[in-house]
């Protein structure tokens, strides 16, 4: 996992990008917004935990690239194409300790099941703890998203409990520090 400064806007540190072996994680573009949003509209209700509104949707997506008060949003790119986003946000209602951060991901359809969310979810797990300080990585997901329970559990974190959360029960997935260290420091 290598992490480097892209462009930021005038007045804005660096936009963040994180290149794996297949997947660069990196800035969104307008264009790509608009996708986004369509994604979010058509997306399983099972994965999506509370529908934004389109204006602060689009307007949180529009400042990419840049980790601000516990958000961050970043294109999973593959070979030069958006396939999907992933993100860290803060949970509404559930409060958070500092150096503890909440991770989503969507791929498109025809990019699931190939590994790359599993990449993904690797080098930004990595870049919160080198450049991020993080303590604790964590993530709820619906207990029948089968997919995204394999993938946590591929990748080293372990099924640290149960929320409410947004008027559903969810599993709350997470990695420590410590846990990562012994792992290698690859999540
Ligand atoms: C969840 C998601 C991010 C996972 O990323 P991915 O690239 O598809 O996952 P991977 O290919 O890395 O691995 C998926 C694993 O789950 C397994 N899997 C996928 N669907 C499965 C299913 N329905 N039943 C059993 N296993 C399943 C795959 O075989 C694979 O296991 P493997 O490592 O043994 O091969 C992706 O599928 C996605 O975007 N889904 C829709 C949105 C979503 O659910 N987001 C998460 C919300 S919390």
């Amino acid at each position: 996992m290598t992490a480097q400064p892209g462009s930021g806007g005038q007045g804005s540190p660096p936009s963040i990008a994180i290149r794996g072996p297949r997947v660069l994680l990196r800035v969104l573009q307008p264009d790509e917004i608009d996708a986004e949003w369509h994604a979010m509209t058509t997306a399983d209700p099972m994965t999506v935990g509370m529908m934004p509104d389109e204006a602060s949707f689009r307007d949180r997506l529009s400042r990419s690239g840049q980790l601000r008060g516990g958000w961050l949003d970043l294109a999973i790119d593959l070979g030069g194409q958006s396939v999907g986003r992933i993100q860290t946000f803060v949970p509404t209602g559930r409060p958070v300790s500092p150096g503890v951060f909440n991770v989503g991901i969507g791929l498109r359809e025809h990019a699931r099941g190939l590994g790359y969310g599993r990449e993904a979810l690797a080098l930004l797990t990595d870049w919160l703890f080198v450049c991020a300080q993080a303590q604790v990585v964590e993530a709820p997901t619906d207990p029948a998203n089968t997919a995204m329970r394999t993938v946590f559990e591929r990748s080293g974190w372990r099924l640290v409990g149960t929320v409410h959360e947004l008027g559903r029960q969810w599993v709350l997935y997470g990695i420590t520090r410590q846990q990562w260290a012994a792992a290698g420091g690859r999540g």
